[in-house]
């Protein structure tokens, strides 16, 4: 009779447990390396928020800014071990995993962010996000950011010869490697919570970025000029595992999908908002002088960077290069 009883409370707290487990929501992790403020930070929140209403009880999403769980070095292995779930690394960070997506770096490829948008709506674009399927990654949209500026610690920074010989910090990416040493430039490859100690201390002069990410980590506090190049685009690649993707409940994936594309139209709309509202607390705090070019000095800064193009081509492919400039109206 005891072993009966034993048995049966055993298969009471077996079917327990599992019932437990089968109602206990899947905990999605998502990490990024900017601040809450960006447009990066408010499309993570906004995904949580969707997709814990789209999908209640089902799933919880955490989100991690600010480097917090994962930096620049680790985030991209650490969605294929399946430790987090998504991340939205920008375009500049996917080198290792496929060649296309350097298309983005190309200096001067896009006139501005509505036609990096185009290109990215469009065929060609759309088919990018599927380029690393095999190697177990999955795009599953876009994000923008905006146009990105140069700044440096020097007081002078309006022709292409002002940016020679100086140390720019770059991310991961041999494009844009490329584009400070035809500047004439020394490029350091540096992950981005890095980067304000760097510039602080000296160990690199200048880097480029979005007036966002300038602003949120106070970067032109310890920069002195920021030009307004507009030369190249930060924007991201949401992207998950594959296999974890595939292999969820039809349900939950369809749930997921709908809160990313309401997190993407969120990011996206606000965007350019975000960086023209930072722009302007960057000209209010007067720390670093903000530096409007002429027509004549962009033209010159886009001639010094043309040569990086030849050296991608064949890397990329013609014909991308040739549908993204179709985006440019
Ligand atoms: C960087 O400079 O590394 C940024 O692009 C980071 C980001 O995700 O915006």
């Amino acid at each position: 009779m005891k072993l009966v009883g034993a048995i049966l409370a055993g298969a009471v707290a077996l079917s327990f447990s599992a019932t437990a487990l089968a109602q206990s929501p899947i905990v999605i992790k998502f990490s990024h390396v900017v601040a809450e403020a960006t447009p990066k930070g408010q499309g993570a929140l906004k995904f949580k928020e969707a997709a814990e209403r789209l999908l209640p009880g089902k799933v919880q999403v955490q989100v991690f800014p600010s480097s917090q769980l994962f930096g620049d070095a680790k985030e991209m292995e650490a969605v294929l071990l399946g430790d987090v779930q998504f991340i939205a690394p920008s375009l500049s960070k996917f080198d290792r995993y496929t060649k296309k997506v350097q298309l983005f770096d190309l200096p001067f490829l896009f006139d501005d962010i509505a036609s990096v948008d185009r290109f990215q709506q469009s065929p060609a674009g759309k088919a990018l996000l599927d380029t690393m399927v095999g190697k177990g990654i999955k795009g599953l949209g876009y994000w923008h950011n905006g146009m990105k500026q140069l700044s440096t610690n020097k007081d002078k920074l309006v022709r292409p010869d002002d940016a020679k010989g100086l140390k720019f910090r770059i991310q991961a990416s041999d494009v844009l490697e490329a584009q400070f040493r035809a500047l004439g430039a020394n490029p350091q490859k540096m992950a981005f919570a890095e980067v304000y100690q760097a510039l602080q201390t000296g160990v690199v002069d200048g880097q480029e970025n979005t007036w966002s990410n300038i602003y949120s980590q106070k970067f032109h506090e310890v920069q002195k000029t920021i030009a307004q190049t507009n030369h190249g685009v930060i924007d991201y690649m949401v992207i998950t595992n594959a296999k974890w993707w595939d292999g969820l409940p039809a349900d939950i994936r369809k749930g997921l999908q709908q809160a990313m594309d309401e997190a993407t139209a969120h990011s996206n709309k606000l965007a350019e908002e975000l960086n023209q509202r930072d722009r302007k607390r960057i000209e209010e705090a007067g720390k670093a002088k903000i530096q409007v070019l002429s027509k004549d000095d962009v033209a010159a800064w886009r001639k010094a960077m043309e040569p990086v193009w030849k050296k991608f081509e064949a890397d990329i492919g013609n014909d991308l290069i040739q549908a993204a400039l179709k985006s440019n109206q």
